[in-house]
């Protein structure tokens, strides 16, 4: 399936390997109203205003502790990875963590509205990423619907 956000936009491809941030329509809505910028090798950007961001600008080292009774040796603290990907994806886009361990990045993304892909090697991984989404609470706005594959 080709998506719209790989379409081009005003004749132009979006960066090479990627997808463009946005839907194209949403560009379009973007730039009748001003919002867009372009950078000097012509790559749209979207204007954002300094009163539009919220709160402080993050500092090079991060203070996340990994949980005290961890589910698996190595699970990850839920917001430092509810960080990262709030900070790398919009919602609706697709995250891929091929080495999802617990899954923890997994419950980040959709309770962050983001579709996922989770894939480990290890079985007890599988199992607690898989009790970890199970768990997770369904709402009007999110659903937890995933297929499990096994190779
Ligand atoms: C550091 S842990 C990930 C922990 C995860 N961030 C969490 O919060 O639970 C790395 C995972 O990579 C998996 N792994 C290592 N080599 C792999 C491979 N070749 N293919 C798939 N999974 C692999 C291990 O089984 C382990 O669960």
């Amino acid at each position: 399936m080709i998506r719209n956000t790989s379409k081009e936009w005003k004749g132009i491809r979006s960066p090479k390997g990627r997808h463009w941030r946005s839907d194209p329509a949403i560009l379009e809505e973007w730039d009748k109203q001003g919002l867009i910028e372009w950078s000097s090798n012509g790559v749209p950007r979207k204007k954002i205003f300094v009163d539009e961001r919220d709160g402080k600008k993050m500092q090079d080292i991060w203070e996340f502790k990994d949980p005290q009774y961890p589910d698996y040796p190595t699970e990850k603290n839920l917001d430092l990875l509810k960080f990262i990907v709030g900070a790398s994806s919009n919602e609706g886009d697709l995250v891929l963590d091929c080495f999802c361990g617990s899954g923890t990045t997994l419950v980040a993304a959709q309770e962050l509205n983001r579709n996922w892909i989770g894939i480990d090697k290890s079985e007890p991984a599988i199992k607690v990423a898989q009790k970890k989404l199970n768990s997770m609470p369904s709402s009007l706005f999110s659903k937890v619907e995933y297929e499990f594959l096994k190779g």
